[in-house]
């Protein structure tokens, strides 16, 4: 028998969501106080005044492929399922190493995955890491899955990305990487509303053209993209589902740029709901705050920084819990979504990923740093605005 989302509004759809959930972290972090120093920079403004601690790094010979694999491979022996199963890999990123063949097709290699499976890359900036997951939790909500000896088929979704900016660059201590894998099957860790609120405007906030080694941001677009994002789809979830589901959600998750950005967003979307600023305060501290401290020992990682605060909050919460994700991607699009606590989220296997990652990584000195962007090119041309 399916299981029965319990979201309002939602009370007769069968349920799908999340069975497994991997976690993968590059083998090399730096401390954002040591890029300051090198930049000339008060360290406070990165660690006060964007909030970040340190930035996850790769190694010459490590890429994104390497943190798409290690995560699915987490994610598929977690869930012990039969691998011929897996009737859809998609792969949300926007550190793509071809225009042509997907992500997807690589980590496939790698994991020996093949046969009666839909395998593509998906792109919207920070943002295709969960149109992935829609996409997966759509397809089988749809019937579209199918049975393998007589079981519905599962997906498997990925979320990497490894996120650099040039040096010097404004945006250079928000950089980090990582990746999250997630199989979409049973929910025994988290059911996925089939409703959600999304948000679109085409903008020049943050691209990369064809051909450039590091995304063209306009910084301060940036900022007010993120945050009207953010009203839209908070106000659409409070109009559809009355504000007490915002108030009564045990977290409330975002993509992480740098973390002082997901303040200034909850701020401006509390000021859209009419809260008081001392209600948004509290609301930040409870239900938002406590989700960033992974994201801040990794930084930045594009589609994956919001399913890496996703990740931490449903570690450890009980079954019936339900948490709000909010997906930005420039460009721009968002959608916010709600996910219910299973029987599985307490337990919090994956946790062990990121524990393990962290301790066995290697905290560089900045001469290190140096080294490693020593062959990246230096872009000979004024900072970008907005070229509408
Ligand atoms: N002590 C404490 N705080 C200090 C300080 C000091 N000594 N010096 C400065 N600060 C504070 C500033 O007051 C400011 O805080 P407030 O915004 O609260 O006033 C903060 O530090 C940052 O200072 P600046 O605004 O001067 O920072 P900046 O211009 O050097 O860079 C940025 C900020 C433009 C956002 C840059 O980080 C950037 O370009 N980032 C990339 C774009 C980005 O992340 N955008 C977010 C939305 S887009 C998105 O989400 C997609 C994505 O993932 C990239």
């Amino acid at each position: 028998m399916p299981q029965i989302a319990k979201f309002p509004g939602n009370d007769h759809r069968p349920s799908c969501g999340i069975a497994s959930i991997g976690l993968q972290l590059p083998p090399l972090a730096l401390a954002v106080e040591e890029l300051a120093n090198l930049r000339g920079e008060d360290p406070a403004k990165y660690t006060i005044g964007l909030g970040c601690r340190e930035m996850a790094l790769c190694p010459p010979d490590y890429g994104v492929v390497d943190l798409a694999t290690g995560a699915a491979r987490r994610a598929l022996e977690r869930w012990g399922g039969d691998p011929d199963r897996i009737g859809l890999i998609a792969v949300g990123t926007e550190t793509a190493i071809d225009m042509s063949r997907p992500l997807s097709a690589w980590v496939a290699d790698r994991l020996e995955l093949s046969g009666a499976v839909r395998s593509y890359e998906v792109k919207h900036a920070c943002y295709g890491g969960t149109l992935a997951l829609r996409q997966a939790a759509e397809w089988r909500l749809a019937g579209a899955a199918g049975s393998h000896h007589g079981q519905e088929r599962a997906a498997l979704v990925i979320a990497a990305d490894v996120a650099l900016y040039e040096p010097g660059d404004p945006g250079e201590p928000t950089q980090g990487a990582g990746a999250v894998a997630m199989i979409i099957d049973e929910p025994r860790i988290a059911s996925i509303q089939p409703l959600s609120f999304p948000w679109s405007e085409p903008q020049f906030d943050f691209w990369r053209p064809v051909g450039e080694r590091f995304p063209l941001v306009d910084g301060p677009l940036s900022l007010d993209c993120y945050k009207r994002a953010a009203s839209h789809c908070f106000q659409a979830l409070a109009q559809h589902s009355g504000e007490a589901t915002i108030e009564n959600l045990a977290a409330a998750c975002f993509h992480v740029p740098f973390p002082k950005m997901v303040k200034k967003a909850v701020f401006a979307l509390g000021a859209a709901l009419g809260w008081s600023e001392e209600h948004t305060a509290l609301f930040f501290t409870d239900k938002v705050d406590p989700t960033m401290s992974w994201n801040q020992a990794c930084g930045n990682a594009y589609t994956a920084s919001l399913w890496i605060a996703v990740a931490q909050a449903l570690a450890g919460l009980p079954a019936g819990e339900t948490i709000a994700a909010f997906s930005y991607g420039s460009g721009f699009g968002a959608e916010l979504l709600l996910l219910e606590a299973g029987v599985e989220a307490a337990a919090g296997a994956w946790r062990q990923d990121f524990e393990q990652d962290l301790a066995s990584r290697e905290s560089i000195s900045i001469e290190r740093y140096q080294q490693l962007r020593a062959g990246d090119p230096v872009r000979q041309r004024p900072p970008v605005s907005a070229t509408g």
